[in-house]
C-alpha cells in the first residue's frame, strides 16, 4: 500500500488553500506560498501602506540576517558562506564574471540536463572565446564517465543542476565533485530544483558554489534567492563581479567637515558574503523566506522527501501502463518525474477538464512535480483523468 509519512498532512493541506480548488502538480515551475508566508507578505504590504521608512527595516520583522541563517542550516553551510541574491541564473553568471581571472584560458564543463538559460549563457561565452564543453545525458541520466571525458587539467569549473528541471534527473554530485577536484576544478550546482525538496549538505556533497531562488521548493517569491560561496574561495578565487560599498569619502558633500588627518578616500573592501550583495535586498524575499524556510525546517526535509517520494513512486509505477514512457531514471532522490506523452494536446485537455494542473514541456514531455501537501487522492485523480 502507499507509504505513510509522519507529517500531519491535513494540517499541511490547510496551510495551502490551493488544495481546495484544484490538484496542482507543477511545483517545479512555481510553488504556492503557505498561509503563513502570505500573512508575512500582507504585514509587509501594510507596512508599505502606512509605515514605510519608519523604521528602515520593519520593527515587527525578524533580524534581516535570519533568512541567511535558515538557508545555511538547510544546506549545511556557514551563514558566512551565504549571500542574498536576486536569482539563480544571474548568480551563476555573476560567479563566472567574478571568476574571470581564475578561469583564465581554462575550460568550463557543463551538461545538457542543466537549465537552458544557463546553457545559453555558456554558449554566448563560448562565442566570446571561453572553452565550453557540454556533456550529454545518457538514457536521461547524468553519466559521470561521459562528463569526466570532457574534464582535463585545464578545466576550472564544472557546472550542473543538482536536480534537472527537464526530467528530475539527479546528478551524482559526489562523484562529479571528485572528478572536478581531482583536476583542480570547482563544482557549481544550480540547486533550485533541490533546495527544500531533497536533503542538501554542500560540504558532504563537495559543492563549492551554488545558487537558487525561492519561488520553487522554498515556497517563496520570485526575484530573491541565495548564493553559496565556499569560505576559502571568497574574495580571491571568486571576486565580486559588481563591487559596491567599502569606500569612505572625506570631503563635501559626504561629510560635514573633512578630517585633515584622513585621506580624501579610504578603502575598506567589504568582506564575507556581503561582498556579493549589491543594493537593497528584496524585502518581500527576505520576509517571505523567513517564514517559508522556518516552515520547511519545521517539517523537516527528510519527511517532505519521504512523502513526495511515495507520490512520485506511484506515478513511475502506474503511468507507463497508460502509455506514458518515463524519462526519469528510477530510484532517484528527486521531486520531479517526467514522461513522454503519446498525445500532448489530449493529455492537457483531459487534465484541465479534471482540474489538474500539470506541465507539458519541450513538446511532449509531461512533467509532474508533487509537493508536500499533495496526497494520494490527487494522484488517483490524475491517473483517472489519463486512463
Ligand atoms: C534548474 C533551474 N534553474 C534556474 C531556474 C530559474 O531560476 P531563476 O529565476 O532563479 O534564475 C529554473 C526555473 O525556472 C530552473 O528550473
Amino acid at each position: 500500500m502507499h507509504s505513510r509519512s509522519e507529517l500531519d498532512l491535513a494540517a499541511i493541506r490547510a496551510d495551502f488553500p490551493r488544495t481546495r480548488h484544484a490538484v496542482y502538480l507543477d511545483h517545479a515551475s512555481s510553488h504556492p506560498v503557505s498561509v503563513h508566508t502570505a500573512a508575512a507578505l500582507h504585514r509587509y504590504a501594510d507596512w508599505l501602506l502606512h509605515d514605510v521608512g519608519e523604521p528602515w527595516w520593519p520593527a515587527w520583522a525578524g533580524p534581516r540576517d535570519r533568512s541567511r541563517h535558515l538557508f545555511a542550516e538547510l544546506i549545511h553551510a556557514s551563514p558566512q558562506e551565504v549571500a542574498y541574491a536576486r536569482s539563480t541564473v544571474e548568480s551563476e553568471s555573476n560567479l563566472l564574471n567574478g571568476m574571470a581571472e581564475f578561469l583564465g584560458d581554462g575550460n568550463v564543463v557543463t551538461h545538457d540536463l542543466h537549465y537552458a538559460p544557463s546553457l545559453y549563457n555558456y554558449e554566448v561565452r563560448r562565442k566570446n572565446g571561453l572553452d565550453v564543453r557540454i556533456a550529454r545525458h545518457r538514457d536521461w541520466r547524468y553519466d559521470v564517465d561521459e562528463l569526466a571525458r570532457h574534464v582535463d587539467r585545464q578545466t576550472r569549473l564544472v557546472a550542473i543542476s543538482l536536480v534537472s528541471n527537464v526530467n528530475g534527473a539527479v546528478a551524482d554530485v559526489r562523484a562529479i565533485s571528485q572528478v572536478a577536484h581531482d583536476h583542480g576544478a570547482l563544482l557549481y550546482a544550480d540547486i533550485i530544483q533541490a533546495a527544500g525538496a531533497v536533503p542538501i549538505d554542500v560540504k558532504d556533497m563537495g559543492i563549492d558554489l551554488a545558487a537558487c531562488s525561492t519561488f520553487k521548493w522554498l515556497m517563496g517569491v520570485k526575484g530573491f534567492g541565495f548564493l553559496y560561496v565556499r569560505a576559502d574561495l571568497q574574495g580571491q578565487v571568486v571576486r565580486p563581479s559588481q563591487p559596491s560599498g567599502g569606500v569612505q569619502f572625506n570631503y563635501q558633500p559626504w561629510t560635514a567637515a573633512a578630517d585633515p588627518h584622513l585621506p580624501a578616500i579610504s578603502w575598506n573592501p567589504t568582506a564575507g558574503p556581503a561582498q556579493y550583495e549589491v543594493s537593497y535586498p528584496s524585502y518581500e524575499g527576505l520576509l517571505s523566506s523567513q517564514e517559508s524556510l522556518a516552515y520547511i525546517l519545521r517539517l523537516g526535509v527528510p519527511g517532505i522527501r519521504a512523502h513526495v517520494r511515495s507520490l512520485t513512486d506511484r506515478l513511475q509505477q502506474e503511468l507507463p501502463a497508460l502509455g506514458y514512457t518515463s524519462i526519469t531514471p528510477p530510484s532517484q532522490d528527486s521531486p520531479i518525474c517526467a514522461f513522454t506523452s503519446p498525445d500532448p494536446t489530449a493529455t492537457l485537455e483531459r487534465t484541465r477538464r479534471a482540474g489538474i494542473h500539470v506541465a507539458m514541456r519541450f513538446g511532449n514531455k509531461l512533467r509532474l512535480s508533487p509537493s508536500v501537501y499533495n496526497d494520494h487522492d490527487d494522484i488517483d485523480r490524475l491517473l483517472a483523468a489519463l486512463r
